[in-house]
């Protein structure tokens, strides 16, 4: 049940060049070694003045390199030998003035040296900037970051907001975990590039009154869950989204919604642009008839309020039922507290949707791990316990192995 860590098996090389951002590599060191990676360091002079090799040393548990003329190497060739085995090389921070050097293929200290000297086909370089706004906005560091682009670095960020040196703009650095969660993308197999993922996530919430509405326990886990994976494997995700407290995933497109009603206006315009709707929402099956425009007092007679209430559209069978040349491929998900393939199958049939995935409620809300239940035309799959995300990357895989190529359609137009 237990699934390895992201990064189990990966060996990155770290490279630090000079910048304040040094601070946030230690933290990203942590990040990446707790996602499973081993990460051998090589820092720059320049990033030895802004945080110690003892430090990276003590956080990586290696010696960290930082000059081509290191005797450690029994063959004194650390910029080939620190490369041979990696996965990848990822500086962060990378500097303006790395990346210059970077663009000229200079060689003439050991991270450069290495960057250069790595195997193109088997050892990819990603790059995080970190620099003043001004740095980042000029046009030589621009033409610079084309440059290394165009022989094949991916650039991770930068980020806009407070700067150390006290202006605001473009050129932070990101955060520790948000890099490492791009080297994890960076690995996943990109099963859903140029496809395009349409979701619903979290509860709905149906107002009574200002102050009060009905809602449901779902935390949105599953389907935040799943609109990352989707990302990582390459596809344009947009995600609607009911009331829930969970950041959004990176590169996802949010569109927060409360109502079914709403969720509903927000999904049509979308669903014709998009390949694959996936509808994980908990949506509230009925809805009160009117919403109070004041609070609901007491009355004293002792009697409660009758409330009437009207049924909520089913969002994923409206999207089902759209014309072929506008729908998506659709899942839909069904929580369930018994009997779970005998009512997935009725799902399948009653929303006309070719997958549904089933999970028992109490076992799902609100938790971090799940099990899942595939049921198709085809047949039942079952997904064992795991957490949401390493079940939402199996899903993913499996959608994409579903997608009819007469889906393809252009997903970005
Ligand atoms: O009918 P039931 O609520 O069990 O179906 C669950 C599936 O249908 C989920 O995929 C859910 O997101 C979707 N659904 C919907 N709109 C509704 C009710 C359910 O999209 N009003």
């Amino acid at each position: 049940m237990s699934t390895p860590p992201a990064l189990q098996g990966k060996h990155l090389v770290l490279g630090l060049s000079g910048g304040i951002a040094c601070y946030k590599s230690a933290e990203l060191v942590r990040e990446l070694v707790r996602a499973g990676a081993t990460v051998q360091v090589v820092m720059t002079e320049a990033a030895a003045q802004f945080i110690t090799p003892v430090t990276m040393q003590a956080l990586s548990g290696r010696p960290v390199f930082s000059s081509q003329w290191d005797a450690r190497q029994p063959n004194n060739m650390a910029h080939i030998d620190l490369t041979r085995e990696a996965s990848a090389v990822l500086v962060a921070p990378a500097s303006a003035d790395f990346i210059a050097r970077l663009a000229l293929g200079r060689a003439d200290e050991l991270l450069g040296l290495l960057c250069l000297a790595r195997p193109l086909q088997t050892c990819p370089l990603l790059v995080a900037p970190a620099m003043n706004r001004e740095m980042w906005a000029h046009p030589a560091t621009q033409r610079n970051v084309a440059q290394i682009v165009a022989d094949g670095a991916t650039v991770l960020g930068p980020a806009a907001g407070d700067q150390a040196c006290g202006e605001v703009g473009d050129g932070r650095m990101l955060e520790a975990t948000e890099l490492c969660d791009e080297m994890i993308a960076f690995f996943q197999p990109k099963r859903l590039a140029g496809r395009s993922v349409l979701m619903t996530a979290g509860p709905t919430f149906e107002a009574i009154d200002p102050v009060r509405g009905i809602t449901n326990h779902s935390s949105g886990k599953m389907g935040f869950a799943v609109a990352r994976a989707a990302a990582e494997a390459g596809a344009r995700v947009t995600l609607v989204t009911g009331p829930v407290h969970l950041p959004t995933p990176r590169g996802v497109r949010r569109i927060d919604v409360v109502s079914a009603l709403q969720m509903l206006d927000a999904v049509l315009p979308e669903a014709p642009q998009h390949d694959i709707f996936v509808a994980t929402a908990a949506v509230a099956d009925w809805r009160p008839a009117t919403s109070a425009e004041h609070k609901i007092k007491k009355d004293g007679s002792g009697r409660p309020p009758a409330l009437a209430f009207a049924e909520n559209p089913d969002i994923l069978a409206t999207v089902a039922r759209l014309p072929a040349d506008r729908r998506p491929w659709c899942v839909g998900f069904a929580a369930e507290s018994h009997d779970l393939v005998r009512h997935a199958r009725e799902k399948l049939e009653r929303k006309g949707v070719p997958l549904i995935v089933a999970n028992l409620g109490p076992a799902t809300f609100g938790r971090d791990d799940n099990s899942l239940l595939l049921v198709d035309a085809a047949g039942e799959r079952e997904l064992p316990r795991a957490d949401k995300l390493s079940l939402a990357r199996q899903l993913v895989a499996e959608i994409a192995a579903r997608l009819p190529p007469a889906q393809a359609r252009a997903s970005a137009a």
